[in-house]
């Protein structure tokens, strides 16, 4: 049922970006854009239209900002993979854009999908004018220098600091790297329900950081042909991660306790929250 579900929404955000990006006409940039927001999980628009579904919010409306979330999370990508960054060759089972193209398309690529993100935000189908700027507002600084930006600085500065950091500095580190990209979908889908945002973001921020807990115990015991990237590359470049600090059993509970926490903070929505409460499992569990 889950599964099912998270499928089709994985579809129809595919084709919304697809048709959008498709738009915008034929040239390498674009058809780089195409390439690059095809294929993931779509978790962070999976989340956006889930929170807005709570309030009753029009889908046309909240899919504008889940596919602004995966647009930015694409391009984090995009940079993510190039040499002067994790230097990685494949994502989402393929090439990755600079492999694809060259390496200026690949910054470019990413260049022009942040961009694009904030062009879907600001589009009258989005919301009203406050709901818009609200919108753009929140995502410019999850997305930004206070958010995943400083994340992957800090992410690239611990690779050569003298001394591994703490679980509490990992923590930090991981909430501006995923966690505020993660947590950004819910506060849009109270933006869109002009709702009470606190409960919803309380969830998220349990389940991002659950989802970076994952993806580090992935990046150990995962299978790199399911997971479609190289894995095992953290313990090689000496990186500091929950599994380094925490070992793996610890490292499981850890993130066990985070979805009971993400489920707690969903009482107040009640059995409307069902979906919610089953991507929170997912998180933790998926092989991907
Ligand atoms: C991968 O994110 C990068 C991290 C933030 C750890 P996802 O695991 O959500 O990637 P896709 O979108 O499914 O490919
Ligand atoms: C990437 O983190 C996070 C962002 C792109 C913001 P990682 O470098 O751990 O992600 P993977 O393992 O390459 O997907
Ligand atoms: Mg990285
Ligand atoms: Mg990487
Ligand atoms: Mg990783």
């Amino acid at each position: 049922m889950f599964q099912a579900k998270l499928t089709s929404t994985q579809d129809a955000i595919g084709a919304f970006l697809a048709t959008r990006i498709g738009a915008l006409g034929r040239d390498r940039i674009v058809e780089g854009m195409r390439y690059a927001s095809a294929g993931g999980k779509r978790l962070r628009g999976f989340l956006v239209l889930e929170s807005a579904a709570l309030f009753g919010v029009n889908r046309d409306a909240a899919m504008q900002a889940a596919g602004a979330v995966e647009c930015i999370h694409a391009y984090s990508l995009v940079h993510d993979d190039l040499p002067c960054m994790d230097d990685d060759d494949l994502r989402r089972g393929q090439p990755t854009v600079h492999r694809k193209w060259d390496e200026a398309t690949a910054v470019l690529v990413g260049d022009a999908l942040q961009s694009f993100a904030f062009e879907l935000l600001a589009d009258s189908v989005t919301g009203d004018a406050d709901q818009r700027a609200e919108l753009m507002a929140t995502l410019a600084r999850a997305a930004g220098p206070r958010g995943m930006v400083l994340g992957q600085s800090q992410d690239i500065a611990a690779e050569t600091a003298a001394t591994p950091l703490t679980l509490e500095q990992i923590t930090t580190l991981q909430a501006n790297k995923t966690g505020a990209l993660l947590e950004w979908p819910a506060h849009a889908g109270a933006i869109l329900g002009r709702a009470d945002a606190a409960p919803l973001r309380h969830y998220a921020r349990a389940i991002g950081l659950a989802f970076q807990i994952a993806d580090d115990i992935l990046d150990v015991e995962g299978d790199p042909t399911k997971a479609g990237k190289r894995l095992q590359k953290d313990a090689e470049a000496g990186k500091a991660t929950f599994v380094s600090l925490l070992g793996l059993d610890a490292a499981k509970a850890r993130a066990q306790s985070l979805v009971d926490e993400a489920e707690a903070a969903l009482q107040p929505y009640g059995a409307a929250a069902g979906t919610l409460q089953d991507l929170a499992r997912f998180v933790i569990a998926r092989d991907t």
